[in-house]
């Protein structure tokens, strides 16, 4: 069990740059909140419009942000659904899985009551929602 606890938070460390942001005992509170989800290549994950529930981090697969200017990819390591829950709006975009897909999810008041004990990890990924709206309004 103790090894299985090791291998799981080694590989999200390995995977997830983020979780490296974050020290022992936020790492060890993030895999006990963390709901693994998983979705077939071509489900819809996020529908633009809805009201956000989770931000989902990829551990294998890929998904495609859908934008009016075209799509982005994105592959294990990276995250994604954290603007409607940083902002309290809604979808900014489909997200279409690509591959079969594997997820970590955090869900809404799993990511309020994190974020607020760690305002660290909110800036890190408020500056990435930042630069993804800015790069979208650009394109
Ligand atoms: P959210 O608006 O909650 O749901 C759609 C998600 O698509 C959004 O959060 C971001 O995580 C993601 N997204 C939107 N624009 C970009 C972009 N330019 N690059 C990568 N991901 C994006």
């Amino acid at each position: 069990r103790e090894r299985q606890h090791q291998l799981k938070m080694q590989q999200l460390i390995e995977t997830f740059p983020l979780f490296a942001q974050v020290d022992e005992d936020a790492q060890e509170e993030l895999l006990l909140l963390f709901k693994a989800k998983s979705a077939p290549p071509g489900e819809r994950v996020i529908r633009r419009g809805d009201r956000g529930d989770g931000m989902f981090f990829i551990s294998s697969g890929a998904v495609e942000v859908r934008l009016a200017s075209g799509a982005i990819r994105l592959e294990p390591g990276s995250f994604f659904g954290e603007m409607a829950l940083l902002t309290g709006g809604r979808r900014s975009a489909d997200v279409i899985a690509v591959d079969f897909c594997q997820f970590e999810v955090l869900e809404r008041r799993d990511f309020n009551m994190f974020m607020s004990r760690h305002p660290n990890l909110r800036a890190i990924v408020s500056e990435m929602a930042e630069k993804r709206t800015e790069m979208n309004v650009l394109r």
